[in-house]
């Protein structure tokens, strides 16, 4: 059975004194549904976020890491350094890092190899923008970027990858893919890994959807048969609204 995930993306929010009051209204919410709940609060807070939230059933998660282990790379973060605070699982390929900081398939191929190779867990992102899907080429665009990342792995490492599908179009904009554009496009993600790497690796990949999940939408498209959960930005920061999310299972 593959795992339900909701995974609160902050992004550049939340300084020392947001992020430990944000955790602190999380930790009073109850969860009422088998979602496995992950933060993803900036580099500077996770060691905090980690350590206060050791005993309770929230993973913190990093946004982004470099794909060298080590070395003259200014200003970057490694793998290494992610699970020296006990970071295990990291997002990778988010559309702002493809489209402000220009990474590249190939690029994100690297940071997958190595965040794997580290034993760590990937939250890989993609999706098409809207000039794509009006001009009908959604489907295509996403199977490359997943090809293109994805492709060279071995079968069995397919546990450690979680697939969020998250349309650039409805990112921060307010304008959610309808339940069933959601559905047919991870129907049709879970129809190519199943050709290339068979039915049970393709059964058993969790695969979010991405952009302007709220309260009031998450039900009907967490209800959708290929929806696992869900990458959540601008509602993350706040804790009601998170768990209403995450209880929308
Ligand atoms: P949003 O962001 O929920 O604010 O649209 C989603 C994301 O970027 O992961």
């Amino acid at each position: 059975m593959r795992k339900h995930i909701v995974a609160g993306n902050w992004k550049m929010n939340n300084g020392l004194i947001q992020t430990k009051s944000l955790i602190s209204d999380l930790k009073k919410q109850t969860k009422t549904s088998d979602a496995e709940v992950m933060i993803a609060p900036t580099f500077t807070n996770l060691w905090h976020a980690f350590e206060s939230t050791r005993q309770d059933d929230i993973e913190v998660v990093a946004q982004n890491m470099h794909f060298s282990e080590n070395g003259a790379y200014t200003g970057e973060i490694s793998a290494g350094m992610l699970k020296s605070i006990g970071i295990k699982t990291v997002i990778l390929g988010h559309s702002e890092r493809r489209a402000y900081y220009n990474e590249t398939d190939q690029d994100l191929a690297k940071k997958v190899d190595t965040a794997l190779a580290n034993e760590m867990k990937v939250i890989f992102c993609f999706g098409e923008e809207l000039a794509d899907r009006k001009a009908g080429n959604e489907e295509t665009v996403v199977e490359n970027q997943i090809k293109n990342a994805l492709f060279h792995l071995e079968a069995d490492v397919f546990k450690n990858i979680i697939l969020a599908y998250e349309p650039v179009w409805a990112i921060g904009t307010g304008e959610t893919a309808t339940p069933d554009q959601a559905q047919d496009m991870h129907a049709f993600i879970r129809k190519t890994l199943e050709n290339t790497y068979g039915n049970e690796v393709a059964d058993e990949v969790s695969i979010l959807y991405g952009g302007s999940v709220k309260p009031n939408n998450a039900k009907e498209i967490f209800g959708k048969p290929d929806v696992d959960g869900g990458l959540i930005g601008g509602a993350s920061l706040n804790a009601e609204d998170f768990f209403a999310i995450v209880n929308a299972f």
